[in-house]
């Protein structure tokens, strides 16, 4: 197979169980797909298994977690046996995390340019000046105009979307060949959602990486990615070209394109989703 087609990640039947005080919760039950050099969304309602499948794919489920896989590979590494060390180095470095909210995911007292420096100093060993250089570079491609300064802000100082866009040069600065983005703009208005999104698309097709793009917001997936992966209480009930997602034929998935607002199709009223128990079966 050409190294272009090759899947960057390939996840075959993988599970990931709970064990809680009201017994064992199945938060993953046997999904299977693969991910190349495009965007594919993983939509589905709160509590379906998403940010559990892409944590698992990183190996950062609670210690309590039993994941249970036939296969999954990361490029040339067997994420399943891999020890915890060659992990750290694939996290952050290959394989890179955007979560929705930054100032979760910053740290406090340090300043952003510092944070983000950080990084290149520890995965790629490189001197402090060189790694500011590095920084700068990176903050004026996610177009923050004036990066002397904003490299110099401590995370409570930068707004929603910028603070995304420092996530997002944060994430790609290590150039890494996979990135899992868990609701990055869930938390940001209309108009700079788009900016965030674009400038993320920019990179993704610049550097032709993959992307898993983690959201309840099916419209949102249908622009953005290629493919969409429909998860309901955690399997995949359908994988789905983004421009095909007219012709769906799960009836989860119809019901979802259902419940959406449409400017061709105004009606009184919006369909509620009515669910069937076969939905979550093998
Ligand atoms: N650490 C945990 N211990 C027990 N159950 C968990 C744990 N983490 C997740 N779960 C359960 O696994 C299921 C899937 O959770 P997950 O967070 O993956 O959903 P999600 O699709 O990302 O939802 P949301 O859209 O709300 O982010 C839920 O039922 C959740 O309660
Ligand atoms: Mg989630």
């Amino acid at each position: 197979m050409p190294e272009q087609s090759k899947p960057i990640l390939s996840v075959k039947n993988m599970s990931v169980q709970f064990p809680t005080l009201s017994g064992v919760v199945t938060a993953v039950n046997n999904v299977s797909f693969d991910v190349g050099r495009e965007k594919v969304g993983i939509i589905g309602e709160s509590g379906s298994g998403k940010s559990t499948t892409g944590r698992a794919i990183m190996r950062l489920q609670p210690a309590t977690a039993h994941v249970i896989a036939d296969e999954m590979r990361f490029e040339d590494v067997d994420l399943l046996t891999a020890s915890e060390s060659e992990m750290r180095a694939i996290r952050g470095r290959r394989i890179s995390m955007i979560l929705q909210d930054p100032k979760y995911s910053l740290n406090p007292v340090m300043t952003v340019g510092e944070q983000i420096a950080e990084t290149v100093i520890l995965h790629e060993r490189l001197g402090r000046r060189a790694a500011r250089e590095r920084t700068l570079a990176m903050l004026e491609r996610v177009n923050i105009r004036d990066p002397q300064r904003v490299f110099n802000l401590y995370p409570h100082e930068v707004s929603g979307g910028m603070g995304q866009r420092i996530m997002i040069s944060m994430m790609l600065i290590s150039s890494p060949s996979l990135i899992i983005a868990d609701e990055p703009t869930s938390a940001l208005d209309v108009t700079v959602r788009q900016q965030v999104l674009s400038i993320l698309d920019d990179l993704i097709r610049e550097r032709n990486i993959g992307l898993i793009f983690i959201s309840h917001d099916l419209n949102l997936v249908k622009s953005f990615c290629d493919r969409v992966i429909i998860m309901y209480a955690g399997r995949i009930v359908e994988t789905i070209e983004a421009s095909k997602l007219d012709q769906a034929t799960h009836p989860y998935t119809c019901g979802l394109l259902e419940a959406l607002p449409s400017l061709d199709r105004p009606r009184d009223r919006l369909e509620t989703l009515k669910r069937q128990a076969s939905w979550a079966e093998a």
